[in-house]
């Protein structure tokens, strides 16, 4: 089937089941075309929460899919490759988790929503890479930080909290390198520069801002600067030379790609509204906890 049929399928079949897409801003750019809403962890969450549609065809990874289903127990979650994982939510088990844990008792364990259902739910808040400061700062006594070791440390730095950190790592974050940034500052010097708090420590000294990648899109938009040097996921360049025709946007490695997210098609999308599989699916225990762990996020935000 040519792209345009195939779009107009899925546009049909999205009406009929009463769908949204969800896209995160990885995505694939023909994916990002056919969104309802196009965003970065917490943005997705919020939409999924609040939606009145009947089915939510998650365009992500699990772990994102998974936080939709875990909002919307009496919706059809639907993540179209049911193999887009995330290596870094999986750097971090039940297990491991309740060992360390006990091993300091008295700390507060703030998950990063790069972690499964279960990982949630056996910790007592959230954050996404939006509001990890914000939530940190709310917390008064220890924090455990699971698991990107990364963020944890950019929040240690702008909280002036100590974090016990969990030595996870986004291996797509760490393929961008000071030594990427520092060459395209020497070609474009009037260039801003924007990464992802999951980058190398030597990567976020270099940048001008910190952000979520919703938050790029943002500062994108706000800024005065023509040229921004981005250092994240590739597939974030896409939005933000649709939404800025005017601006260069320079990834700051081409070797930042995230090949889960990539696992997304069309043709995937298509099937999963044909089919209503691959559906997500949470146990209630499991959700109930893991609710608790994500609503005291929103309340905090
Ligand atoms: P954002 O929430 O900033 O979109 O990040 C999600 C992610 O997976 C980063 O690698
Ligand atoms: Fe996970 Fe990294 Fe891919 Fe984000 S970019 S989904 S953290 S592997």
């Amino acid at each position: 089937m040519d792209e345009g049929k195939l779009i107009e399928r899925i546009l049909q079949l999205k009406e009929k089941r009463n769908a949204v897409i969800l896209a995160h801003n990885y995505q694939p750019g023909e994916v990002q075309d056919i969104a309802d809403f196009l965003g970065d962890s917490l943005g997705l969450s919020r939409k999924a929460a609040e939606t009145d549609a009947d089915v939510i065809v998650f365009c992500g990874v699990h772990f994102m899919a998974e936080t939709a289903a875990i909002l919307c127990p009496d919706r059809i979650v639907l993540l179209p490759d049911p193999q887009a994982g995330c290596p870094l939510a999986d750097m971090v088990t039940v297990e491991a988790l309740r060992r360390k844990r006990a091993e300091c008792p008295d700390a507060v364990v703030v998950c990063y929503v790069n972690s499964s259902a279960e990982v949630k739910a056996e910790s007592d808040i959230c954050c996404t890479s939006a509001n990890a400061v914000r939530i940190v700062e709310g917390i008064g006594g220890r924090v455990l930080f699971v698991p990107d070791q990364y963020l944890g440390r950019h929040v240690a730095s702008l909280t002036g909290k100590e974090l016990i950190l969990w030595p996870g790592f986004c291996h797509v974050h760490m393929s961008i390198l000071p030594q990427d940034i520092e060459k395209l500052k020497r070609e474009y010097p009037d260039a801003k520069v924007v990464v992802h708090p999951e980058c190398r420590p030597e990567v976020t000294a270099l940048a001008d801002e910190v952000l979520s990648t919703s938050g790029m899109c943002r500062y994108a938009r706000e800024t005065e600067a023509n040229t921004l040097i981005v250092g994240t996921e590739v597939g974030i360049i896409y939005r933000l030379r649709n939404e800025n025709p005017d601006k260069t946007f320079l990834p700051a490695s081409e070797k930042a790609v995230c090949p889960n997210m990539k696992r997304i098609t069309l043709e995937k999308v298509l099937h999963s509204l044909e089919d209503l599989s691959p559906q997500v699916k949470v146990p209630k225990d499991v959700r109930l906890r893991a609710e608790a762990a994500l609503r005291a996020m929103v309340q905090v935000d």
